[in-house]
């Protein structure tokens, strides 16, 4: 079973990004990382990463006509993008929200996630367990 791994702004620059928030793992470390979860749960991934809104809905789009169960990290977009919500809200497959740091400890802006009244369940705060404990759930609810 094909699980879609969608992964939003900023996340493909993790090198630049603070490894006291995020980890010491690059884009390339987690895109690995995950595979190899994914190998081990006997699950195929379809790994994406984009900065662009457009290109996360016509993703989440695909996702929905073609009926692929989608665990995302929507980055920012999280805290306030109602159109990659709506997007969302039309996969009739399960949909797992992760984040590698934990939000809710972070900025107030970050307290809000438009996204989690529209999926299965989120996770976050455990860096890229988060992606591995997301396959765990997904493999059980697919
Ligand atoms: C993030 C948390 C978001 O608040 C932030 O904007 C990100 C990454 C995470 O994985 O911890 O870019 O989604």
């Amino acid at each position: 079973m094909k699980v879609l791994v969608l992964n939003g702004p900023n996340l493909g620059r993790l090198d630049l990004r603070s490894s006291a928030i995020y980890g010491d793992l690059d884009f390339k470390g987690l895109a690995l990382f995950i595979e190899n979860a994914a190998k081990a749960l006997e699950l195929e991934v379809d790994l994406r990463q984009s900065d662009s809104e457009t290109e996360l809905i016509s993703w989440l789009h695909e996702a929905a006509d073609a009926k692929v169960p989608v665990i995302f990290n929507p980055a920012a977009f999280t805290h306030y993008s109602y159109a990659i919500r709506d997007a969302v809200e039309m996969l009739k497959t399960p949909v797992i929200e992760v984040h590698l740091s934990n939000p809710l400890s972070r900025e107030e802006f970050r307290h809000t996630s438009v996204i989690s009244g529209v999926v299965n369940g989120t996770i976050g705060g455990f860096g890229p367990d988060s992606y591995r404990l997301a396959l765990i759930a997904m493999k059980g609810l697919i």
